[in-house]
């Protein structure tokens, strides 16, 4: 399947392939800069985002499982179409499913850039009765990195879907972390029995667990890592809801695919449509943008 890949989609000094963990299919996209990124098949699951100097941006656990049916811990996990806990699988389907491999290139501006589509079967009909059509978009600049996420309604009925981009980013230490740009906005706290509370500060710190929705959120958010002085700024485009989660001390423990210490170096910020969900019409697609750009660091 490899060289297969190669010998189809290959970019030279751009795009290569290799197997990974378990010999699971990964693709690697490298800029002119050193930057790169890693994105598995599974899930067109990024596994990883470095920059020039070869720093991760990303958080993955050294717990993860890497295995069919099984979602990869940290990265980017691409959920669809339900988030969170529901009548499918935690997070739905899309982040535990072989994506296909559907083009790669590297443009004239040096932005070196893969797409993965996926697209229901009998596994999904099984459990979710809709055509459906996923695509997204992975393009690598020399210190940013945009994904493009298109839903397309392909079935003769409507269907309500819920989609994220569950980011996990690596930093320094969770208390020297702070996170810009939420102050005013309506958020459920997952921790609070789902209570409605208006987002007070400027400035959000962690000092325990944290996990909530954030609606309707600002297009521009910014993470200060103090800890490895490093500013990375999230950029969403038709992404209204925004996830804020660090599992602390006690949740890290009960994770079985997450080491114990582990949520010091992480915290996620999530994009998409988590609440409430969207509806689309036959034939038509939803599409939203995040991208992330290092400012500093
Ligand atoms: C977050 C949820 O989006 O994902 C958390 O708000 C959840 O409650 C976390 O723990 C991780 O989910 P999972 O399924 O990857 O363990």
């Amino acid at each position: 399947m490899m060289d297969d890949l190669r010998a189809r989609c290959a970019v030279p000094g751009a795009v290569d392939f290799a197997a990974g963990i378990n010999g699971m299919s990964k693709v690697s996209l490298t800029h002119a800069s050193g930057s790169s990124a890693e994105v598995h098949l599974h899930g067109a699951h990024v596994t990883a985002w470095r920059n020039a100097a070869g720093e991760d941006l990303f958080f993955v656990s050294r717990q993860s499982w890497f295995e069919a049916d099984r979602p990869i811990r940290g990265g980017i996990p691409v959920i669809f179409p339900q988030f969170g806990a529901g009548p499918l699988p935690q997070h739905g389907f899309a982040r535990i499913r072989e994506w296909e491999l559907a083009g790669t290139e590297r443009r004239d501006t040096g932005v070196v850039a893969v797409r993965f589509q996926l697209a229901e079967d009998q596994a999904t009909l099984a459990i979710w009765p809709q055509r459906f059509r996923l695509a997204l978009d992975v393009a690598l600049d020399r210190a940013s990195l945009a994904l493009t996420y298109r839903v397309a309604n392909t079935d003769p009925q409507p269907f309500d879907f819920q989609a994220m981009l569950h980011t996990y980013f690596a930093v320094g230490d969770i208390r020297r972390t702070a996170l810009y740009g939420l102050e005013g906005v309506t958020y459920i706290d997952s921790l609070r029995e789902r209570a409605r509370e208006v987002e007070p500060r400027a400035v959000i710190r962690f000092d325990q667990e944290t996990d909530r929705v954030y609606a309707q959120a600002p297009d521009a958010l910014r993470i200060e890592d103090e800890d490895r002085g490093r500013t990375l700024r999230i950029e969403k485009r038709n992404m209204p809801d925004v996830t804020v989660w660090n599992p602390w001390i006690a949740k890290a423990q009960r994770m079985p695919d997450f080491g114990d210490d582990e949520w010091e170096g992480m915290l996620c910020v999530e994009t998409g449509i988590a609440r409430p969900p969207h509806a689309l019409a036959p034939g038509e697609e939803w599409v939203g943008e995040t991208t992330f750009t290092i400012q500093r660091g």
